[in-house]
């Protein structure tokens, strides 16, 4: 070899060959146990969700051959319980031709019941969905369609694709329902740069018509994606039914990822019932993104599900995990009607299955400036659980839980409370706060539902009035866990914990 092919190798190669084998160290001490992971490569947003015969489905944005963005496809998974997924080939790949590259970018399925759009065969109801496609070399977003007769494993491109080409580089995320009374198909589709979003009708899923745009509203500090309109009844009542629009928004140096909007919507047009400059978020935590509910629920249920996005810490040889289901309710409160999340029902049921080995039940209990451990003497030790809390603040500033506890280096994840600030944050493994949300304690009360799984950790606070989700990365032995109360005394009144390592 000469000098020359040397240097050139040191310089330029060496750092990439050294950076490729340092990003190849599985991390299996981070791979959540019940949130949903692909086996190996990247995820982002969840696509397609759809609930069909006793299946929930999951669609998501997938690179099939590398752990990062790119090559984007729809890969699949199902679940009868929201906990334990069965992983299924590729659903949807990217489409490579000659000239074109079109990327599978995100989107719906619905159940086509009344074979409105002719793709059913044999009298069945096609299952069809409708996705952004990207042509990166063009700079084009269109809306198109694709369908199954095999109970979504395949899906066959519709030949009239795009269904709607607006001509523009950004225009992408169709989400779309079925209105029993005006008897037609309702998208709703983003246009990201310029903070709206678009109302399309149409009666085949193939022809659509703009009805309206609503836009330009709450919070417009980056691009708008990832819409969802969803009909709920506030408080459970049918007379009061309401919509829900959901938008992500920009990336992590916005905590804030996720806003939504209540109102009503007609069938053409979305009336929001707060001033324009009201804003509202679904998540406080830097990494919940992109969440889009189920379509074809029973029973008028709303559960989405959300994607974590990654930090910078690499995980091997998957990227990226989804939240847990969560359950979409609107509540009337002095304020206003606003949004509250609840991990879904189904998962609630899974728990009670559990062998008692797997729980923890603690009633009135006083803490006076100290730690309770219960990862030790009797109780689990574990880093993939299910905490449910109920705090009546006392003397003591701060007050919570410690999770993730490494008896050796000690370090922990902190959920605490601190009561002058009323503010609930999480102090990851290396004592940094970046995630935290303002809450007030609610009849006197602090319920904290936390969901630890390896590398996630999900805070829904009273009820789910609020919700902060984080990544943590602790190391695989990190499974203690104890309950604490600073400067004076708290009372847990409850507590629960289900183990749900395996
Ligand atoms: C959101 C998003 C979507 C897009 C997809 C591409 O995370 O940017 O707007 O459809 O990811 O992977």
């Amino acid at each position: 070899m000469n000098k020359q092919l040397i240097t050139f190798w040191l310089t330029c190669l060496l750092p990439f060959t050294l950076l490729a084998q340092q990003q190849a160290v599985p991390t299996p001490q981070w791979r959540p146990v019940y949130h949903f992971t692909p086996p190996k490569n990247w995820t982002n947003d969840p696509n397609g969700l759809i609930y069909l015969d006793g299946v929930y489905h999951l669609y998501y944005q997938h690179n099939p051959f590398e752990n990062k963005w790119g090559h984007m496809s729809w890969g699949h998974a199902t679940s009868t319980d929201l906990l334990n997924w069965k992983h299924l080939p590729v659903a949807i790949p990217e489409i490579v031709t000659k000239d074109t590259i079109t990327s599978i970018f995100s989107g719906c399925a619905v159940l086509d019941k009344n074979n409105t759009s002719g793709f059913g065969t044999n009298g069945k109801a096609p299952l069809v969905a409708i996705y952004t496609a990207d042509l990166p070399k063009q700079q084009r977003e269109t809306q198109c369609v694709a369908f199954s007769n095999d109970g979504g494993l395949t899906f066959t491109n519709y030949a009239g694709n795009p269904v709607l080409d607006l001509q523009k580089k950004d225009f992408r995320d169709p989400s779309v329902i079925w209105m029993e009374e005006q008897q037609q198909w309702v998208m709703v589709v983003a246009l990201p740069t310029e903070h709206k979003l678009q109302f399309y009708g149409s009666k085949d899923l193939k022809k659509w018509d703009l009805l309206s745009e609503f836009g330009n509203e709450g919070d417009t500090r980056k691009i708008w994606e990832c819409p969802s309109l969803t009909p709920l009844y506030v408080d459970g009542d049918p007379s009061k039914k309401k919509w829900l629009i959901m938008i992500s928004s920009g990336n992590q140096d916005a905590a804030t990822g996720m806003q939504y909007f209540t109102g009503d919507f007609d069938g053409k047009t979305f009336r929001n019932d707060n001033p324009p400059a009201h804003q509202q978020f679904v998540d406080y935590g830097r990494t919940f993104y992109a969440a889009i509910p189920y379509n074809n629920l029973p029973d008028g249920r709303q559960t989405m599900l959300g994607w974590l996005m990654p930090f910078q810490t690499e995980t091997y040889p998957w990227r990226g995990q989804m939240s847990i289901a969560r359950d979409l309710l609107l509540k009337s409160t002095p304020e206003g009607v606003r949004l509250y999340q609840q991990p879904s029902s189904v998962l609630h049921a899974s728990l009670e299955k559990l062998p008692a080995a797997k729980k923890l039940v603690k009633n009135g209990l006083e803490i006076d400036s100290k730690e309770i451990p219960f990862g030790k003497g009797g109780s689990f030790n574990s880093n993939a659980n299910w905490i449910d809390v109920t705090f009546t603040p006392g003397s003591g500033d701060e007050f919570g839980l410690k999770i993730g506890q490494n008896s050796v280096d000690k370090t922990q994840t902190v959920i605490g409370y601190n009561k002058a600030r009323n503010e609930l944050y999480i102090a990851n493994e290396k004592g940094v706060v970046a995630d935290k949300v303002t809450v007030k304690p609610s009849e006197g009360k602090i319920r904290l539902q936390v969901l630890f799984d390896k590398s996630s950790v999900e805070v829904f606070v009273n009820g789910g009035e609020r919700v902060l989700t984080t990544l943590v990365f602790p190391a695989e032995k990190a499974t203690g866990w104890s309950v604490f109360a600073a400067n004076g005394k708290v009372m847990v009144d409850t507590l629960k914990v289900w183990d749900l390592s395996r």
